[in-house]
């Protein structure tokens, strides 16, 4: 068990600073789930923490102890990559077995914990198979099961299911997550799947360009971006963003001099139910219906700007149609359009 904490933490590649003095501290136990888009830094912070990269500046500490230059094996944590290296000379058994090939436990104590390993993952009856005889989500938990019989303090995973197709990535995730309670292990685990995030995490590190933006538990961040990056970037479909003038509570779209930009989750933004008094109203034509069988997205456009609403499941509008949505009181975010930073609601 550890906390792991980073101080002032950067990296730089030649005088290439790609990590720019991150702050985070994980308690013990907790999941933490980085995202951001490619090349911010994901990855580079976690393999400072496996220390398989040089720490440029700042501190880790991990359990208390600063391990800025601990060896890797000395750090007492287990990361699994996204080519999770499997052996296909070698059974199942034998792979779980090699995360403590340099271990000096008895052969007893190797054994059985490869055994709790497998049972752990569901692998037992699959102890003596070949990886080619695997499908892909097993070879992923043998991956994970060589990570596991080491006991590590604490598990790095960097994208561990991106080799995976959609279904199996699903159920991976519920699995990560379901062994994450039953361990109570630290884990920090890198993603750009923002839907793994908000599923897996107690608390999500949004990192753009080397910095950390925003570190709150999934719910937090949905509902209170700090700023339209991270208010687009968490939530699907994306939240529509658009400048807006805003005068006595109701939000219009501003073609130009916006007074505030203003954000509206799909989810929030209704095709035409009337009744509700609404703090945004926008007027546009269909583009596109999506279908997804509860509701149906509805993009539009409106003055210039891309929309997407939501409406009920059989929803029948035709490219071309006039759409009115509306989004109620509360739910409209705003953002300054200068510093992009939250400012409040309407
Ligand atoms: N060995 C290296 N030498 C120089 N620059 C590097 C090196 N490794 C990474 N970088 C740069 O550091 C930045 C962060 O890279 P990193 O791999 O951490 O991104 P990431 O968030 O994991 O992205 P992805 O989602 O694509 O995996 C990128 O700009 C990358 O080009
Ligand atoms: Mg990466």
């Amino acid at each position: 068990m550890a906390t792991i904490q980073l101080n002032k933490l950067t990296k730089a590649y030649g005088k290439a600073e790609v990590i720019h003095g991150i702050d985070l501290d994980i308690p013990d136990g907790e999941f933490v789930v980085f995202v951001g888009p490619s090349g911010c830094g994901k990855s580079t912070t976690l393999r400072m923490i496996a220390g398989l990269e040089e720490v440029s500046g700042g501190d880790i500490t991990i359990g208390g102890r600063r391990v800025n230059e601990v060896d890797p094996k000395q750090r007492d944590i287990a990361m699994v990559f996204q080519n999770y290296a499997i052996y296909p000379h070698m059974s199942v058994r034998q792979n779980i077995a090699f995360g403590l090939y340099t271990s000096k436990l008895p052969k007893e104590e190797k054994a059985s914990r490869v055994e709790a390993a497998a049972e752990t993952l569901g692998l037992t009856a699959l102890l003596e198979r070949r990886p080619s005889a695997l499908s892909g989500g097993q070879r992923q938990r043998v991956a994970i099961g060589r990570a596991m019989v080491r006991n590590p303090a604490a598990f790095l995973f960097d994208e561990p299911l991106s080799n995976l197709d959609a279904q199996l990535r699903a159920q991976m995730r519920i699995e990560i997550k379901a062994l994450h309670q039953r361990l109570g292990t630290t884990i920090a685990y890198v993603t750009h799947d923002q839907v793994e995030a908000m599923t897996m995490a107690d608390r999500i590190v949004v990192m753009r360009d080397g910095h950390i933006l925003q570190a709150a538990p999934p719910m937090e961040i949905y509902d209170n971006p700090v700023d339209i990056f991270t208010a687009r970037f968490i939530g699907t479909p994306s939240m529509n963003v658009f400048p807006a003038q805003q005068s006595g509570g109701v939000v219009t779209l501003a073609e130009a001099a916006p007074t505030v930009m203003a954000g509206v989750r799909p989810q929030d933004l209704k095709v035409a139910e009337p009744g509700i008094a609404p703090a945004v109203a926008l007027e546009g034509l269909v583009t596109v219906t999506e279908p997804l069988g509860h509701e149906t997205l509805v993009h539009f456009t409106a003055q210039g700007h891309d929309f997407i609403a939501t409406a009920p499941g059989h929803f029948g509008a035709l490219p071309g149609q006039t759409v009115r949505a509306e989004a109620a009181a509360g739910t409209v975010h705003l953002f300054d359009p200068k510093t992009e930073k939250a400012v409040g609601r309407a």
